[in-house]
């Protein structure tokens, strides 16, 4: 793990996070290598990993995660999140960190596909919350292996979006925090811009070439999608450059890298 770097000034600021699973452990496990206080649920299981995360953590209940923290993180099955005490997020800005994956969410009945699930997602929460999508667009060991410093050459982006100024900033700095570049993604209404099947889904981008996306929906000049990767790539399991997307080529060994 090798997160943003914790400053005297972040020290203290405090998350909470619903579900301890393998994206609500990364982002906590960053949050506190970052100095952060962490209240994370455990509904099933507490102990184990949890323990092991150090005095900084609170295990606690949905019902009580909110308190004492400016922000909460949505990492529950999408199909789940309808179950939790939702009115306990009234005032707080709330990430919605899930996604929908008809493999793993069943069938929700009503379920509307063609409606950003963010959106959604806001229309379940009370209406003072201030929602902000994130955290959601790359994988949990993507997330896990890929924190830098905020000068780290390699530092890759997020994709931040929402309907508040706001708390769009308060979500910039947190993922700034965790180790990545916020890009400011635009409205709610266009989050399906960083959902499953987009584009940003998955890929592995700088934060100009993901604002080069986002404004023009193709790689920048120079960048060419789809080209294979050389067998040093390979070999490296990474690519040369910070910009690779298996998804938007739909094959793993084909990554964006520079046009040589
Ligand atoms: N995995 C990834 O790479 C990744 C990356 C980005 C975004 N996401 C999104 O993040 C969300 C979580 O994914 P995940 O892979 O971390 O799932 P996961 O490993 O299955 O963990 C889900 C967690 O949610 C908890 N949970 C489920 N229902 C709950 C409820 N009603 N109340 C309280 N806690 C509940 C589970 O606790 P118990 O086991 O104790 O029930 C578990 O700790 C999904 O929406 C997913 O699409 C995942």
């Amino acid at each position: 793990m090798n997160p943003g770097v914790p400053t005297e000034n972040r020290v203290g600021r405090s998350v909470g996070i619903i579900g301890a699973g393998r994206l609500g452990l990364v982002v906590a496990r960053h949050a506190l290598a970052s100095g952060y206080q962490v209240r994370i649920t455990a509904s099933a299981a507490p102990g184990r990993p949890l323990e092991r995360l150090g005095p900084r953590v609170t295990v606690t209940s949905p019902s009580s995660v909110a308190e004492g923290v400016e922000v909460v993180i949505l990492a529950v099955p999408f199909h789940r999140f309808r179950e939790l005490p939702l009115g306990c997020l009234a005032g707080h800005i709330v990430v919605d960190a899930m996604n929908h994956w008809p493999s793993v969410d069943e069938t929700i009945i009503g379920f509307d596909s063609t409606t950003p699930t963010s959106v959604l997602v806001g229309r379940a929460l009370p209406s003072d919350v201030l929602l902000v999508k994130a955290l959601n667009h790359l994988s949990y060991h993507q997330l896990r292996d890929r924190a830098r410093p905020p000068a780290a050459p390699d530092r890759i982006a997020l994709a931040v979006s929402g309907d508040d100024p706001g708390a769009v900033a308060r979500i910039e700095d947190l993922v700034t925090d965790l180790g990545f570049d916020p890009v400011a993604a635009g409205s709610l209404d266009s989050s399906d811009r960083q959902q499953p099947g987009s584009l940003l889904f998955g890929s592995i981008l700088d934060a100009s070439t993901m604002r080069h996306l986002l404004d023009i929906g193709a790689p920048p000049a120079g960048v060419g999608a789809g080209l294979p990767m050389s067998r040093r790539e390979r070999r490296a399991g990474t690519p040369t450059a910070c910009c690779e997307s298996p998804l938007a080529a739909g094959n793993p060994n084909v990554r964006f890298r520079p046009v040589p």
